[in-house]
């Protein structure tokens, strides 16, 4: 069974240095307000993607009186063996990355072991914000199950640019030039197409099981847009709209614009739930994400499970709904790690043996 056990976090926040070992099934981090419960989220999410998902600025997160900030935790691997990994930034922008002592290069290579879901209060965004946050969702299962994905996805994004550059250079383009960029950009763009929407296709069976489960009273409806006509290759559109893309100054049809519209009958999801009713539609995402990974890498006989950090579960929902989505979690073959306020009632819901609660208090992290 994947996932991280003990770990160590120095210098994020108001947390000068914590060391707790984790629960293989949940963890929860109970304490009063600015008590350091999201930055213990913070590190592992750190430690994962070598980022936060507060700020794109290191140097809020590490804490004022420190020059960097580290995160190192003990890793079982798909063979059950054990790996130490660890990330450390500095305010000057370094990140150094290891595993087992070994520097790596990318991010990626932590992210292809820790694959990780987090739930707060931005996950509304995913209903409420741009296409981006949609669009990852799928991306997300595409870079943990096709091998193929990240660098393809890579050289998309490299031709897009270099198409727009083409559009907007001073002394214009030669035609021929622009359909040498379009033939490359259409393939890598039908493959990342083709990933997602194998991806979709699993991914939207999960949700409508867990939505049904969790959202009882309305029916919920998922819709791929690929980014481009559903009637046309992305070489025909990128074609007919070249005089577009010329006054434009960029390609306005890429897999950059796809998009998952989630509708309630004929109505955007975003224009008639409830704040409650988003939320708990952001766990059936989450959710079937989680399902659909641990499913489709079954398939491939590794067993990988997803660490989903949910924050502040208490805020806008009762404790129906919380219940309900306790139970959920703990069918998800996921390790979850849960904050709030007032969350001793959790232990006994779930079941004392298969959780461990701590106490957050001024950045230090006890067992209550
Ligand atoms: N760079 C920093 N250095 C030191 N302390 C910081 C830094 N950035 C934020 N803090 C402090 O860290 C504390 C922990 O913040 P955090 O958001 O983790 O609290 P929390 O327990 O999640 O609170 P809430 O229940 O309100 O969500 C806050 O008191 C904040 O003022
Ligand atoms: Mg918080």
């Amino acid at each position: 069974m994947t996932g991280i056990s003990r770990i160590g976090i120095n210098h994020i926040r108001c947390i000068r240095h914590a060391e707790f070992t984790l629960h293989p099934n949940f963890t929860l981090l109970c304490g009063p307000n600015g008590s350091g419960k999201t930055s213990v989220l913070e590190a592992i999410h750190i430690l994962s993607l070598a980022r936060s998902f507060r700020t794109q600025n290191i140097t809020k997160v590490i804490s004022d009186d420190a020059s960097k900030c580290s995160v190192i935790a003990d890793y079982t691997d798909l063979s059950g063996g054990k790996k130490v990994i660890g990330v450390e930034k500095n305010r000057e922008g370094d990140t150094l990355m290891r595993i087992d002592r070994q520097a790596i290069k990318t991010a990626a290579e932590l992210t292809s072991l820790l694959p990780l879901r987090i739930i707060s209060q931005e996950s509304y965004s995913l209903i409420d914000g741009s296409s981006k946050g949609r669009r990852q969702l799928l991306d997300w299962l595409a870079f943990h199950v096709e091998p193929q994905f990240n660098q393809t996805w890579g050289m998309t994004q490299r031709l897009l640019k270099q198409r727009n550059a083409l559009l907007k250079r001073k002394q214009g383009f030669d035609l021929n030039e622009l359909n040498s960029w379009d033939t490359e950009l259409s393939q890598c763009s039908e493959q990342i197409n083709e990933f997602r929407t194998s991806a979709f296709n699993r991914f939207s069976a999960h949700f409508i099981t867990y939505i049904a489960e969790l959202l009882p009273s309305a029916t919920l409806r998922l819709d791929l847009y690929k980014g481009w006509p559903e009637n046309q290759t992305l070489r025909e559109s990128l074609f007919a709209g070249i005089e577009r893309d010329r006054k434009l100054g960029y390609t306005h049809h890429s897999p950059n614009r796809a998009d998952i519209a989630i509708k309630v009958g004929n109505k955007l999801a975003a224009e008639c739930l409830s704040r409650g009713q988003k939320k708990i539609l952001v766990y059936a995402l989450v959710l079937a994400q989680v399902a659909t990974l641990f499913s489709s890498l079954k398939e491939k006989h590794q067993q990988l499970r997803t660490l989903v950090l949910i924050d502040d579960m208490g805020a806008e929902l009762d404790i129906k709904n919380q219940n309900l989505l306790l139970d959920t979690l703990a069918r998800c073959n996921s390790q979850v790690l849960i904050t709030g306020t007032e969350l001793a009632w959790m232990k006994n819901a779930i079941s004392p043996d298969r959780c461990k609660l701590f106490h957050v208090e001024q950045g230090a992290i006890n067992l209550a």
